[in-house]
C-alpha cells in the first residue's frame, strides 16, 4: 500500500463526508474498496486518518459514521467536543480506576481523616523543613541540574542506612514512582507479578500501568505464606514478587525470621526478583525495625525502595531504590529516559534533614504521636465498632486493618462514612481478587486523638 494513495483516497472520503449528514452512516470498508479499486489496507489507512482528524468515527460491530464537530451545541453556543474517536485510539485501559481513584484521596477540609496515609501536619517535622527550606532555596546549587541518579551525599546517606555502596542507589521522586519504575524496567509487559494480598493498591497499579498481570498470594499475621509463594512461583513463572516485609499496608503485618529466609530462598530457586516496599522504615512504633531483606540478599534478587513521604511530608516527593547487579545497572540507565532528574532543591533539603540533629529528634517524637494515636484507635473500635475486629495490633506503621461483621457491606460503609464527614478505606481496594470477608483499613496518623475518637465514633452509628 503506498502511503500516497491511502492520503488521495482520504481526500476524496473527506469530501464525501462533507455532503453527508452527521451522524449518517458512511460506505462500508468492502464497498470503498470497490468503489475506489483500492485494497482493503488502503481503504483502512484512509478510514484512520480521517477518524484521527474527527471526519469519521467507527463504532466497532455497526460500521463507520459522519462525525460532526459542529452537530450538536454545547451551553456556550461552541461547539461539543467529539472525543469519541479516541475511544479507538486508545485502546484497553490499564489502571483500574477504582483503585486508582482512591489512592492519596484526601477528601475535604471537613472530613476526619481515617485514610490518608501520611502524617497530620503537627506529626510532619514542619519548623525543621521550613528552616531547611528557606536556607537550601537560597543556594544556587538547588536551581542547577543534579546527577541523574541524584545528588551523591543523598545516595551515600540511603545506602549507609542499606550497607550498601553509593552507586547502586538511585535517588527517586517517593515510593510510588519506584514501584512502577521498577515494575516496567524488571519485568517484560504480559509477564506476572506476584503479590502478598491483601495488599497496597497503588503497587496493583503499578503493576498494571506496566502490563503485568497480577498473581495474589495469601498472607497472615507473620507475612506471605511461603507454601503459597512456592506454588504462586512454581504455576505462574513468574520472576516478580511484591513484598513490604517491614510492615504490609494494609495488615501491619511484619515478615517473620523464618519466612525472610524461605521467601528469599525461594527467590533464589525461582531467579525471581523480590521488590521490597520498605515504606514504614522509621514508622516502627514497638521495639526496634527489622533489617531491609536487601541487607540479607547478596545476589541481587532484592531490589529495596524507601521514601521520605511517611516518615517526613509527603510532599517533600523524595525517597531512594537500590539494586545490584545487572538488573541494578539496568534501573540506573532506564532512569534518565524518565527525568532528568528528581528537583535539586528537594534532594538538598532531604539531605540536609537527614543529616541534620533534629532528625532523630522528629523520629523520636514521631514515634510517641503514632503510638499514641494507635492505642486511640484501638480503645475506640474495641468499644465502639460493635462485632467488628482489629486483625492484628500493628507493631509499626500507621494503619489498622479492621475485620467488620459477617455480611458488612465494605462499600456501602465507606460511601456512607464519607457522606458522615468520615474518610476510611474500603477492605475491597486492597485484595487482586474477591476479599474473604469485609474489612475496612483506619489510619491513624491523619488524624488527632479526638478526632480519631469522633470519627470511630460516626462510623459505629452508620454500622
Ligand atoms: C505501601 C506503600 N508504598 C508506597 C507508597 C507510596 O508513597 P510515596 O509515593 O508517597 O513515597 C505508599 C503510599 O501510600 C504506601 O502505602
Amino acid at each position: 500500500m503506498s502511503n500516497n494513495r491511502a492520503s488521495e483516497i482520504a481526500q476524496k472520503l473527506k469530501q464525501q463526508a462533507a455532503v453527508m449528514r452527521v451522524g449518517a452512516k458512511f460506505p462500508s470498508a468492502r464497498e470503498l474498496s470497490k468503489s475506489h479499486s483500492a485494497s482493503a489496507a488502503t481503504i483502512s489507512a484512509a478510514i484512520a486518518s480521517l477518524t484521527a482528524l474527527g471526519v469519521l468515527r467507527p463504532e466497532p460491530g455497526r460500521g463507520t459514521f459522519v462525525a460532526g464537530r459542529d452537530e450538536p451545541d454545547g451551553p456556550s453556543g461552541m461547539p461539543e467536543p467529539d472525543y469519541a474517536w479516541q475511544s479507538s485510539a486508545l485502546g484497553r485501559s490499564r489502571v483500574d480506576p477504582g483503585k486508582a481513584g482512591r489512592l492519596g484521596a484526601a477528601g475535604t477540609a471537613g472530613h476526619v481523616q481515617l485514610s490518608w496515609g501520611y502524617l497530620a501536619p503537627e506529626l510532619q517535622p514542619f519548623d525543621e523543613l521550613r528552616t531547611i527550606g528557606s536556607r537550601c532555596a537560597k543556594s544556587h546549587r538547588a536551581w542547577t541540574m543534579a546527577p541523574p541518579m541524584g545528588l551523591p551525599d543523598l545516595r551515600a546517606a540511603f545506602a549507609a542506612e542499606l550497607g550498601a555502596e553509593a552507586d547502586e542507589v538511585l535517588i527517586m521522586p517517593g515510593g510510588q514512582q519506584s514501584l512502577a519504575f521498577a515494575m516496567r524496567t524488571l519485568a517484560d509487559p504480559g509477564s506476572t507479578l506476584i503479590t502478598e494480598s491483601p495488599s497496597y493498591p497503588g503497587a496493583a497499579i503499578a503493576a498494571q500501568a506496566a502490563g503485568l498481570n497480577l498473581a495474589a498470594v495469601q498472607a497472615d499475621a507473620d507475612g506471605i505464606i511461603p507454601e503459597q509463594l512456592a506454588d504462586a512461583l512454581e504455576r505462574t513463572r513468574a520472576k516478580l514478587i511484591y513484598l513490604q516485609p517491614g510492615c504490609a499496608n494494609p495488615t501491619g503485618a511484619v515478615l517473620s525470621p523464618e519466612r525472610r529466609v524461605a521467601v528469599l530462598a525461594l527467590a533464589k530457586r525461582y531467579g525471581a526478583f523480590i521488590i521490597e516496599d520498605d515504606w514504614a522504615r522509621n514508622l516502627t512504633l514497638e521495639g526496634s525495625a527489622p533489617p531491609q531483606l536487601f541487607m540479607q540478599d547478596p545476589d541481587g534478587h532484592v531490589v529495596t525502595i524507601a521514601t521520605l513521604s511517611k516518615p517526613a511530608a509527603p510532599g517533600l516527593r523524595v525517597g531512594a531504590l537500590a539494586a545490584r547487579g545487572p538488573a541494578g545497572e539496568r534501573l540506573r540507565t532506564a532512569r534518565s529516559a524518565d527525568d532528568m532528574c528528581v528537583p535539586p532543591l528537594t534532594q538538598e533539603i532531604a539531605l540536609a534533614l537527614l543529616s541534620s540533629a533534629a532528625w532523630p529528634r522528629h523520629l523520636k517524637r514521631l514515634r510517641t504521636g503514632l503510638l499514641e494515636r494507635r492505642e486511640a484507635m484501638v480503645a475506640e473500635v474495641n468499644v465502639a465498632l460493635y462485632g467488628s475486629r482489629v486483625a492484628t495490633i500493628p507493631t509499626a506503621g500507621i494503619h489498622l486493618w479492621v475485620k467488620l461483621p459477617e455480611g458488612t457491606d465494605s462499600t456501602a460503609l465507606t460511601a456512607a462514612a464519607n457522606s458522615a464527614g468520615v474518610m476510611i478505606g474500603d477492605g475491597k481496594h486492597y485484595y487482586v481478587d474477591e476479599p474473604p470477608a469485609p474489612f475496612i483499613r483506619l489510619s491513624y496518623s491523619a488524624a488527632s486523638i479526638p478526632q480519631i475518637q469522633a470519627g470511630v465514633q460516626r462510623l459505629a452509628g452508620l454500622m
